[in-house]
């Protein structure tokens, strides 16, 4: 399903997932860190969201709290639809059954998602006991098949064997066969091939692909590869010091992004976009996430800056159908010479 097909229109509010106003906090000695402002966005079923920005710009944060997997003394408001329900305020247990199931999620750490004192195995077995009605045979096939699957050579042997008796690809792939063995309707997949050669990494993409077309799955794919995301996505969202800066369709974003942040993240990336292209550094810092600047918090770092970007937070306004931007001269920056 191509952007232009794909759903776009939560009409009655039970379909994809629909993010409102998620804010985490998170208390630090330094103050009060937002890693995650007033987020808002919508994933169709069928639908691959990439999700982009500089490191430290609140993707694994947004991610987690999706998951309600932030802890103590994180906070996590605003809403989370999934399904016609609000995973925020959804009992623990019904989460339980929703999270592994409905919705799995690919960790950027795979040391930090994997049980270190069980087989690689009984992880997805474990997996698809909770949440399918498998013979334990089946079980054991289904396992066999998902390794096979994400490319782990010597599968029947493996699957007996430990997460630190697998090398950190291996490992990257255990975990994306644990998040697919029950065949999600949302994956929330974080940088799930950036540890893995190219070859691998296409295979587990064109896998993921494979899978939104046959079962509708929605993807939200946090990556720093712009080629992953113009191969591979429908739309995009842009986050900066914690908020989505620019929204919008990977072919429209890509051809004229209308925030500054989005145009350096660019840069000179190829438009046909298919080489492995990394997110282009941007002059300056990000700022601290307890000490924000007034204002639209890129405006230190924008050339396309004037007073107003200096007092006033620019609004994520509706530019287009599904077209967002928060930037207070975007038409200008639109309208503006390529960087070559
Ligand atoms: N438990 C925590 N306590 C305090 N601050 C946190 C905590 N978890 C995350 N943060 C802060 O939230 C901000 C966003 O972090 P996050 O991991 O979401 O960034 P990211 O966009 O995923 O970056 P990367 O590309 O490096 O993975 C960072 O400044 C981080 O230090
Ligand atoms: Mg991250």
């Amino acid at each position: 399903m191509t952007a232009s097909t794909a759903q776009t229109t939560m009409s009655d509010g039970t379909k994809g997932l629909v993010v409102r106003g998620l804010t985490t906090t998170f208390d630090t000695t330094r103050g009060l860190a937002i890693a995650a402002a007033d987020v808002d966005f919508d994933v169709a079923p069928g639908e691959v969201v990439g999700l982009v920005g500089e490191s430290g710009s609140g993707k694994s944060v947004t991610l987690r709290s999706i998951m309600r997997l932030i802890r103590e003394p994180g906070k996590v408001s605003g809403r989370v639809e999934w399904g016609g329900r609000d995973l925020v305020a959804m009992p623990a247990e019904e989460l339980r059954k929703v999270r592994g199931g409905e919705i799995a999620m690919i960790f950027q750490e795979p040391m930090t998602a994997l049980n270190p004192v069980l087989p690689i195995g009984v992880q997805i077995e474990e997996n698809l006991k909770a949440h399918t009605g498998l013979t334990g045979s089946q079980r054991r096939a289904r396992a066999l098949e998902l390794m096979n699957i994400v490319g782990i050579p010597a599968a029947e042997r493996r699957l007996d064997e430990y997460p630190h008796q697998f090398s950190g690809g291996m490992r990257q792939r255990a975990m994306i066969a644990i998040a697919l063995a029950c065949s999600p309707k949302l994956l929330l997949a974080d940088e799930p091939t950036t540890a893995l050669d190219v070859t691998i990494q296409d295979q587990i993409l064109k896998l993921l692909l494979d899978l939104r077309d046959r079962l509708a799955m929605s993807v939200v794919l946090v990556t720093h590869d712009l080629g992953v995301v113009a191969a591979t996505c429908d739309r995009m969202a842009v986050m900066y010091a914690g908020r989505i800066v620019e929204t919008g369709t990977v072919a429209e974003v890509f051809a004229r992004p209308h925030h500054p942040y989005t145009r350096g993240l660019l840069g000179s990336v190829p438009r046909s976009g298919h080489s492995r292209t990394m997110l282009q550094s941007i002059d300056g810092t990000p700022p601290s996430l307890t000490a924000l600047p007034q204002g639209c918090a890129f405006h230190p770092r924008c050339s396309f800056a004037t007073e107003i970007c200096r007092t006033d937070r620019p609004p994520l306004d509706l530019i287009g159908a599904g077209r967002r931007v928060a930037c207070h001269h975007h038409e200008e920056v639109a309208a503006a010479e390529p960087i070559l």
